[in-house]
C-alpha cells in the first residue's frame, strides 16, 4: 500500500484544486476563502467565529497515509460551538469535494446529525450501518430518509444520492460516502462531484468515531511553504498594544 503521511506541499495542492472544482460547478466561497497566512495574522479578534467555530478549509488524510484514498478536502462555511457559549448556532454546513476514487473513513457521530447533499456532479454512494450500544456495527433494518422520503434498507447497504438529492444520516448511524466511479464531472482526468453537509453543530475535535486507527486532524509534514491556514491552524487574534 503507498504509506506517505499527509505533507504541506499535498495540503497546498488540494486547496489550489478544490477552488478550480468549485469555480467549475459555479459554487462561490466567502472572502476569508482566499485569506493568505498574513492576512490572518493581521486579522482581529472580530474574526473570532471563523478561528472558534473551526470554519474555513480542511484537508486531512485521517492519518491514512494514503490521501488519494482515504481523505477529505472539505470549506465549512458556518458552524457553532459546543463549548463557547459565544457562538450559539444549533447549525453546520459544510461544502465537500468528492473525487473519485477518494473516501472519508467509515465512522459514526454520538451527536451529530447530517445531511448529505449532492450540489452537482455525478452520483454519491452512501453505505450505511447500524451500531449498537457498545458502538459495534450491527446488522438489522435502518430506516432512512432521502428529501423528506422515509425509505428502508438494511444495514451496511449503500444509497445511491443523484445530483441534487440529499439522504439524513441519524447521529449513531456508521457512513461512508464518496463519489461513484465514472459518472464525476472530468477535471484534469479524475471525475468530480461536489456534495454539502447541513448538520447540527459539528464538533470534529470530540465527535468523530472510527474504526481503525485514525484521527481527525493528522499532524502534517512541513515540507513547503504555507499559505493558507486550515481551520484548525488559525493563530490568535493579536490584540493591538495601546
Ligand atoms: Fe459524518
Amino acid at each position: 500500500m503507498f504509506s506517505q503521511p499527509l505533507n504541506r506541499a499535498r495540503v497546498e495542492a488540494a486547496v489550489a484544486l478544490a477552488q478550480i472544482v468549485f469555480h467549475h460547478f459555479q459554487i462561490e466561497l466567502p472572502p476569508f476563502a482566499a485569506w493568505t497566512v498574513a492576512d490572518w495574522e493581521r486579522a482581529g479578534p472580530a474574526h473570532d467565529e471563523v478561528r472558534h467555530c473551526m470554519l474555513g478549509w480542511d484537508v486531512t488524510d485521517f492519518g491514512s497515509r494514503d490521501f488519494s484514498h482515504i481523505g477529505r478536502t472539505l470549506f465549512t462555511l458556518r458552524n457553532g460551538n459546543l463549548h463557547d457559549a459565544r457562538y450559539p448556532k444549533s447549525y453546520a454546513e459544510k461544502l465537500i469535494i468528492d473525487p473519485e476514487g477518494q473516501r472519508a473513513p467509515a465512522h459514526f457521530h454520538r451527536t451529530k446529525r447530517e445531511d448529505i447533499i449532492n450540489r452537482g456532479g455525478g452520483n454519491v454512494l452512501i453505505q450505511l450501518t447500524n451500531v449498537d450500544a457498545a458502538d459495534h456495527p450491527v446488522g438489522g433494518a435502518l430506516s432512512v430518509v432521502v428529501d423528506g422520503c422515509r425509505r428502508t434498507i438494511a444495514s451496511g447497504e449503500t444509497v445511491r444520492i443523484r445530483p441534487g438529492e440529499s439522504l439524513c444520516i441519524p447521529p449513531r448511524t456508521i457512513h461512508q460516502f464518496w463519489g461513484e466511479e465514472g459518472t464525476g464531472h472530468r477535471i484534469d482526468g479524475i471525475g468530480y462531484t461536489v456534495s454539502s453537509e447541513v448538520s447540527s453543530v459539528c464538533d470534529d475535535l470530540k465527535d468523530n468515531f472510527f474504526f481503525a486507527d485514525l484521527t481527525r486532524f493528522p499532524v502534517i509534514v512541513e515540507d513547503a511553504p504555507r499559505t493558507v491556514y486550515l481551520c484548525n491552524e488559525y493563530p490568535a487574534a493579536q490584540v493591538p498594544t495601546p
